[in-house]
Formats: C-alpha cells, structure tokens, sequence
C-alpha cells in the first residue's frame, strides 16, 4: 500500500448521510439503507470519497438515533445487518469509504444496561455502568448538583426504585432518555473496544466520535455557575466537570491502536466543542484521532477578517501536531448556511433558536454560500459537505410546531425549535410524493418549492449549486495543488478579499467585501461561483479559481 492511499483522509472530501432524511428505500416515510444504496452512484458522481452515516442503530429515535440502544445491529427502520454489509461492499465497489457515527458518551435508556441497571440496587454492578448518586436535601429528592443538560433543564433524572420507593438520581448531559456512561468503570472501555472491532471487520473505514470531548467526568467538581447549558457551546470555563477532560486522550490512544492493527488503518473524526483552537488539537496528536471538525470554522462570520483569521490559526495549530486541518459549513446540528449567510449577523448563533435571528436574504445567502463552497474546497485539509449543502438547500424555519422532533423543543419548555429545519428530508425529483424522497411522504415535511431545489432541478444546469459542487470536486479531485498542505497568501487585493496560492499552479480569490475588485495577474479563469462582471471584476461575494 503506497502512503497515499494510507492517508487518504487528509484531504478527503466527506459527505455526511443523515440517513433518516436522505433517500426512503421502503416508502415508510424515513431514510434507509435501501434508499442510500440507491443514491450511491449519485455521491460517486458528485466527486466525493466518503460517507459519514449518522447513527442507524436501533433506538428509540429520541434524538435522530443519538441515543443508542444496541451498538451492534441496525434499527429496522433502517435495515438491518446484510444490507448494511452489502452497502459497505458497494460503496468500496464504487470508491466511497464508510465512516460511521460512534456515541460513546451515553447510550439510550432502552439499552440492555439502563434496563438492567434500572432492575438493580443502588451500588450494583449494573448501576455502576452508569452515573448514578444520591439526591441531595433531607429526603433526597433534590438532584444532586445544578448541572443543567444542554437540551435544557437539569441533567439529572430520578428513578423509582425495584421496590416502587422514590430512588437515586442518574447524569445525563442531553436528553433525559440518553443515561451517560460511567467511563470509569472498565467494563465500559472493554465494550467500546469491542464494538470499534464489531464495524471495522465488517470493513467500516472509520468512525465519527460523537461528543469527544465527553465521556470523561470529575462529579466531584462542584455546583457550575450558569449559563453553560446551550447545546454545542463549547465550555467556557477551565477544568469543566465534564467537557474536555484531560483523561478522554487516554481512550484514544487506546482506540487508535486497534484502528492502525487494521490494514488499511482505520480512522477517526472528532466532534469536539472545544475553545480554543489549542485545546482541539490535543485530539489530533499523532498516536489519537485522526482529525477533528473545524467548528471554529463553521461559526465564524462571512468576514474577510474573521475567515483568514481562523483559516491561519487553524493550519497552525493543527500543523503542529501534524494533523490536517478540516474545513465544515453545516452539519445537522446547525442552521443551513444559505440561511446564516443571507442574515445581518452571518456568525453561527449560541444555542438553538433560529427564529429569533431575524430575516435571511436567500438570495444574498445563496451566493455568499456559493463563494463559500469554492473557498472551503479549496483550503488545505480534508473538508465536510453535508447532503442538501450541495443543493444549496435553505433551513427550514416554519416547520408546524406539532412535526417538531428535536428534544430541545420540549426541553426548553417550547421555546427554543431545535434542528428540524436542517433535517428535512432531501428533495431528488421535480414531481412525485415528497419530491422523490420517497413513495410515501417524509417525516419532516417538505416546503412548498422543494421540487425546485431537487436534484433532477439542478443537474445539468450550469448555473446550479449542484453543477458547482461538481466541477468543483473534479478539479479538486485532479489538481496536484491540492495535495500540498500549504498555502500562500497575497494580501494585496484588497482587505475584503482573500486570496491564495497553492502550489503548482493554483489561486483562489474571494471578493467577501461589498465592492468589486480587480482579479490578479491570471491565465485562465477554472471556475467561479456567479459570473464576473463584464469589465473582468470580481463581485461582491463572488470567489474564482484561476491559474496564475
Ligand atoms: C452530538 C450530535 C447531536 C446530538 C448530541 C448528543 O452533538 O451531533 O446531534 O444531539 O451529540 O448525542
């Protein structure tokens, strides 16, 4: 095996599958392994070399599969083991890796454990899967700390007891249905390990960890002082109870060491909400994970500054551990970037109310998050597309309160809407039910016009979001520039402009002020994300990839 092929994953493109949303193979209304296998010729043409699937494990589906109740079969709303088998053959067939979504830092109450650990005594075996304790105050019926869940209210949920006596009270960081693991306990460890070699010798090329920064806890730590609770936030404070504790890197280095007895090596991606940037690359030191989301990247504003700002830190930071540097607009936590991009404030908000952010100008969005596109694929390092992100699919903010899923809705007493609207079942064709998402409907419903954002719209139409993703991902694909890891800058454009090179032979320049501008001395024109002006500008958030 040459050293490419070994570390491919530094530059790859990889599209995330929420697979709920994606391509309904048995009419049921939600996404399958079916419908996926369908579409995977879709994703070979599309340019990329990777799927991320979000968790298709059995699960109550609480939260979109988040919350695992077997780690080692496939919900059958999904499929089941043959066909994801079968999957993972096609898509190696095809030249696609597989990674898989992997959540360590709690399992679903309907897991085997938290049932038999409900059935058991105080202080059991069983329970000490879990965080369990004690209330607080005379009778106990006070939790016992103020941590809050990141979905709103106290992280901490009371049971009744075999006996039917009120009973102790178990940690949960999300939802009340997702008991955190007690990753103290040994007999936690071994079981991941075990599951980690479960999927890679069914041929699974990697795994996305959900929560990285989790799983390790001090519940010793004290009473927090508030407000930490938003989701995805990134702890404010140092030595946080139970996010990015130092002894989450002894775990990976223990599960980086099964992954490279495989051959070829797997490979792991980090979520980790962490600040700053110092923290994150910890993850990434060369015996741990492999890369890490970019979400410093993914937050920040559609500002030339803020951009390039993060851009340089990043490659240093992760440089210096020798990782690769990733790059990520949207995932299906966050609002849908030709929604952020067409508002006022472009930076990604705290917390989850996307409502209260004010009008997006979709059409304003649509062509910063073109710009976008083009500067993101080509920044050095392995970068992330979430499906519909290539449709340039909007979020959907008026979903009918009674379709809303997301535990944060009723966490948060109804006031905050959650991360429906970024789920919303894909649209592939002009006419059929649900847009040819499926035959029968879609779980989240599609607004109206949806067809028009549909693959079948796009294809073969020039001026498309999709046709863009595509040629972009050819030339990414085909250019030797991009298999360096560096970039040059040229600063002299202009202070609203970044622009760069990447040897041999490659530039890109993006226009993010309000002005036109001249482009640099070039020979050909590879590609842009709206038309230049006739006198040869740059447009106002307008990006190009030229050759010097
Ligand atoms: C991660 C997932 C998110 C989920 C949470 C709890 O942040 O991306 O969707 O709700 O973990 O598992």
């Amino acid at each position: 095996m040459t050293d490419a092929r070994k570390d491919w994953w530094r530059s790859a493109t990889i599209y995330q599958v929420y697979i709920r949303s994606f391509a309904d193979g048995n009419g049921d209304g939600e996404g399958d392994i079916t419908g996926l296998r369908g579409k995977l010729p879709y994703l070979r043409d599309l340019g990329i070399d990777a799927i991320w699937i979000n968790p298709w494990y059995p699960s109550p589906l609480n939260d979109g599969g988040y919350d695992v109740a077997d780690y080692r079969d496939i919900d059958p709303r999904f499929g089941d083991l043959t066909q994801a088998t079968q999957l993972i053959s096609e898509a190696h067939d095809l030249g696609l890796k597989v990674i898989l979504d992997i959540v360590p830092n709690h399992s679903s109450w309907d897991h085997e454990w938290f049932k038999a650990a409900l059935e058991s005594a105080p202080g059991s075996p069983e329970r000490a899967r879990y965080i369990f304790r004690d209330g607080a105050g005379p009778n106990g019926d006070q939790p016992p700390n103020n941590w809050r869940s990141v979905f709103g209210g106290p992280a901490w949920e009371r049971v009744t007891e075999p006996d039917g006596s009120p009973g102790q009270w178990y940690f949960h960081i999300f939802d009340v249905s997702q008991p955190d693991l007690d990753w103290n306990n040994p007999e936690v460890r071994e079981e991941f390990l075990g599951v980690l070699r479960f999927w890679f010798d069914l041929g699974v090329d990697g795994f996305r960890i959900d929560v990285a920064h989790g799983m390790v806890k001090d519940m010793t730590k004290p009473d927090l002082p508030y407000d930490e609770s938003g989701l995805l936030n990134s702890p404010s404070i140092a030595d946080h109870p139970f996010f990015d504790r130092d002894g989450v890197h002894d775990i990976y280095r223990g599960w980086r060491e099964i992954a490279n007895a495989y051959d070829p090596p797997r490979l792991f991606v980090a979520e980790a909400w962490v600040e700053p940037p110092e923290r994150l690359a910890r993850y990434v030191r060369d015996d741990e994970l492999h890369s890490a989301f970019n979400f410093d990247y993914l937050k920040s504003a559609w500002n030339a500054d803020a951009l390039r700002q993060t851009i340089e830190q990043s490659m240093e930071v992760l440089h210096a551990v020798g990782a690769p540097a990733t790059w990520v607009l949207e995932n299906h936590d966050v609002e849908r970037v030709v929604t952020r991009y067409g508002r006022e404030v472009t930076a990604a908000p705290r917390g989850h109310n996307r409502l209260v952010l004010g009008e997006s100008d979709r059409a304003l969005g649509r062509r910063r998050a073109r710009a976008a596109a083009l500067l993101m694929l080509t920044l050095p390092g392995g970068a992330y597309i979430y499906q519909g992100q290539e449709l340039g699919l909007p979020e959907v903010l008026d979903l009918p309160e009674d379709a809303l899923q997301d535990p944060v809705w009723e966490r948060s007493g109804r006031t905050e809407r959650g991360r429906d609207g970024c789920r919303v079942p894909l649209p592939w064709t002009t006419s059929g039910p649900s847009a040819g998402f499926g035959d029968n409907g879609s779980w989240l419903p599609q607004p109206a016009g949806w067809e028009e954002l549909s693959v079948e719209a796009q294809q073969g139409d020039p001026e498309s979001v999709l046709e863009l993703y595509r040629s972009a991902l050819r030339i990414r694909r085909e250019e030797p520039a991009f298999e360096s890891e560096a970039l040059t800058w040229n600063q002299d454009i202009g202070a609203d402009v970044l622009a760069f090179e990447r040897e041999p032979g490659f530039m890109c320049v993006v226009n993010i002020g309000s002005e036109s501008v001249k482009l640099p001395v070039h020979t050909e024109i590879l590609l842009a994300s709206s038309p230049l002006s006739e006198d040869g500008l740059l447009p106002a958030d307008t990006a190009v990839w030229l050759r010097p």
